[in-house]
């Protein structure tokens, strides 16, 4: 059986920020900037219940078709992430990595993410993975594209082999805030056998306790891999 188990690795799809934001009669900014409080406190968290690998999606590849304020601002909160929360992760010990095509973004942006890739990269403690600018189908496109110009042989292990996230394997649990029920093109590859958790609560409203429920809840769940369950 199974027992009590904690996810190794956790991928979160945080949506629901703009609307926590309208419901409360204030722009989609305002929630934003909540929803990137909200991720110092799940990963806090995440770390302390023993989870190995939390990968974010923060920004898609198809995000870019929003609104130019408020990609600025998406921009703009994410150097600040960054600056903020480096100090904090390397005294945890933790280690931040990103997936998706940094290239798109300003030099500025994208030397304050390698800063933080490069000064964490020997912790130990966990890995945060953060999707910026991620796309699952481009991902996989960028898989492929890697193995033809070594001239490999495509297989399903050489895939997985040369995604963003080869270290760290598969979500074990990837988790949807906001309510919608769909993958918006997050970890198409390697979560075709994760376990899915879809909560209507907003991402600002996620909390710990949240985390927690999803957690106990992935604990109750069999999972056969294709195969007949062992009694
Ligand atoms: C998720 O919240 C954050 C990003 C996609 C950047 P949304 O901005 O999608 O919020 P809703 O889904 O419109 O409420
Ligand atoms: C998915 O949320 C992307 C992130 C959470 C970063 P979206 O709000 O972009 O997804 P859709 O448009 O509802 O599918
Ligand atoms: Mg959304």
């Amino acid at each position: 059986m199974d027992g009590a188990k904690i996810p190794a690795h956790i991928g979160i799809i945080m949506d629901g920020n703009g609307r926590w934001a309208q419901s409360r009669g204030k722009d989609r900014s305002y929630g934003h900037r909540e929803g990137t409080a909200n991720v110092e406190r799940i990963t806090e968290r995440a770390f302390t219940r023993g989870v190995k690998t939390l990968s974010l999606f923060a920004f898609s590849s198809e995000n870019w078709a929003r609104p130019k304020a408020e990609i600025d601002e998406l921009m703009r909160l994410l150097e600040t992430y960054f600056k903020k929360f480096l100090k904090k992760l390397q005294r945890e010990n933790i280690r931040i990595t990103v997936m998706g095509d940094i290239s798109a973004f300003t030099v500025k942006l994208q030397k304050i993410i390698e800063k933080s890739v490069d000064s964490t990269k020997t912790n130990d403690g966990g890995v945060l993975n953060i999707g910026i600018n991620y796309g699952a189908r481009q991902e996989i496109a960028y898989a492929v594209n890697k193995i033809l110009e070594k001239g490999e042989k495509v297989t399903v292990e050489n895939i997985s082999a040369n995604l963003y996230t080869a270290e760290f394997g598969e979500p074990d649990l990837i988790i949807r805030t906001g309510g919608e029920l769909r993958l918006s093109n997050f970890m198409l590859y390697q979560g075709a056998y994760s376990e899915l958790y879809f909560t209507d609560v907003l991402w600002p409203d996620f909390d710990e306790t949240e985390l927690d429920k999803a957690i106990e809840e992935y604990g109750h769940r069999h999972r056969r891999f294709g195969k007949i369950e062992q009694q």
